[in-house]
């Protein structure tokens, strides 16, 4: 990509100063911080379609969901509004958290546009991501119940991550099954696991019956969010003392990240500013319902607010899915949930936004999409890079890949404002940094990164396996 004509040079030496009594930072003290996590499941018009076992078609039970403790079942199904946050977990949220809500004017003159942006930087976080709000919890809850070692899958190694740290901080021990096409791409992710005392294995792998089949058939298997989260589960199954820990899609982890849009209500009211379009990226959607369930919320109580989730045309469950009971693994190890889904069997091209590579997404999403209190939204891959050099060469951080699919969307609507001449004020997650992907930005600078688009006759060929399932 050639820099001879960097369209960023104009802003060197240009001083860009905060504007009337808006800081650049909006910071929260501690003392701030959410002591309740919001659980959008008692504001639903009715409740979810429950998850079912896909053998008898019935409601899955406790049983068929083993591999969690009770008390992170019994959040699940929780329809209480308001549900307290342990002082142990609010101890450790402390480390990182309240995180800095940042008014993005560097990009805002860039682009030349009256919209107001607004970010919120869950990248402050040790493990580099907003990952962590519910590792802390879901280690917290399972070292109670008395659980010894926990398993889980990690896409671009963002949640392997949170996982392995929160483990270090709350002595348990951690195995992560890391899509083996991320565990090459960013080698750095694992030797972060192996610091926070984890450990770390190509998925598919020789440790378990599922990994061994997969490599039976391809030895260089890529594989898949959901390929590793059936490594996962088979290995919680096998030991008494371990449990699966999931790190997204669960209407208990996305709970827990609603402490990111609680702050970001209270940093907003402070900067006297409330967000027109709020803006996450959506992989499993924890990220983006921890930010936007809140506002949701507020939509829900007659606010006008547009939510958009934004996503890869790589992988576009919900621009293309069709809303359907799905395993949430390869293996059909897992109960079926109801979601948009692109069917269990979904190979996701290799693009470097790991975390967004799930053929599913989380049940609570997909029915705010369903009840179309949300919109969503897909980009090309070199569109979102193009977004994330936008960002570092404006605003300074390096976002992850996941994160540039968000504000290739605030990039959007900033310039949508600018066309209509309105101060538009976005908000965004922004869920990541990008120092340990910087392989993907080298590829984005060298002209190496392709995009890929799903074709609908896949999409047909892998719904044809989902029409055996009850319909939600
Ligand atoms: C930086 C970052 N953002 C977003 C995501 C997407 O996950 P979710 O949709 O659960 O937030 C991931 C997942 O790994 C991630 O690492």
């Amino acid at each position: 990509m050639g820099l001879s004509h960097d369209p960023f040079l104009f802003l060197s030496g240009q001083i860009i100063r905060t504007e009337g009594d808006v800081n650049t930072k909006i910071l929260l003290e501690e003392k701030d911080m959410p002591r309740q996590w919001y659980n959008i499941q008692a504001d639903l018009k009715t409740p979810l379609p429950p998850p079912l076992n896909p053998t008898t078609g019935q409601p899955a039970g406790p049983g068929d969901l083993s591999f969690f403790p009770m008390s992170l079942l019994e959040q699940e199904m929780s329809t209480e509004r308001w549900i307290d946050i342990p002082e142990p977990v609010l101890e450790k949220l402390l480390i990182w958290r309240p995180t800095p809500l940042y008014r993005a004017f560097r990009l805002e003159r860039f682009l030349s546009t009256p919209a107001h942006i607004y970010f919120k930087n869950e990248g402050v976080s040790p493990a580099g991501s907003h990952k962590p709000n519910t590792a802390m919890a879901q280690a917290y809850y399972n070292k109670m119940a008395g659980v010894k070692r926990l398993t889980t899958e990690t896409g671009a190694g963002q949640w392997g991550c949170a996982l392995a740290f929160a483990g270090n901080q709350f002595g348990l021990e951690v195995k992560v099954y890391m899509v083996r096409v991320s565990y090459n791409q960013k080698p750095y992710r694992k030797v972060l696991m192996e610091t926070w005392g984890a450990s770390c294995v190509p998925s598919p792998s020789p440790d378990t019956k599922t990994g061994r089949d997969f490599l039976g058939r391809n030895p260089e298997h890529p594989g898949s969010l959901g390929i590793a989260i059936s490594e996962a589960v088979e290995d919680a199954l096998a030991s008494p003392d371990t449990k699966y820990s999931l790190g997204s899609v669960l209407n208990h982890v996305l709970m827990h990240q609603t402490v990111v849009g609680l702050e970001a209500q209270q940093q907003m009211a402070k900067a006297g500013e409330y967000p027109d379009v709020v803006v996450g990226c959506v992989g499993g959607g924890s990220n983006f319902a921890g930010l936007t369930f809140p506002f949701v919320r507020d939509k829900m109580n007659g606010k006008d607010v547009k939510v958009v989730a934004c996503e890869p045309v790589s992988c576009p469950t919900l621009t293309k899915g069709p809303y359907v009971y799905d395993f949430g693994d390869t293996a059909g190890k897992t109960p079926l949930m109801a979601m948009y889904s692109l069917g269990h069997a979904f190979m996701p091209a290799p693009i470097h936004a790991g975390g967004l590579r799930y053929h599913g997404m989380a049940p609570l999403v997909s029915r705010l999409l369903g009840d179309g209190l949300i919109e969503a939204r897909a980009y090309t891959q070199s569109q979102t890079f193009a977004a994330g050099l936008t960002f570092a060469r404006t605003e300074g951080y390096v976002p992850a890949p996941e994160t540039n699919h968000a504000i290739a969307c605030v990039i959007e609507e900033a310039r949508k404002a600018k066309e209509e001449g309105r101060e538009t004020v976005i908000l965004m997650n922004w869920s990541g940094h990008g120092l340990i992907d910087l392989g993907a930005y080298d590829a984005f600078l060298s002209g190496k990164l392709e995009d890929v688009v799903l074709g609908d006759d896949e999409l047909g060929r892998l719904m044809k396996d989902l029409e055996k399932f009850p319909k939600p």
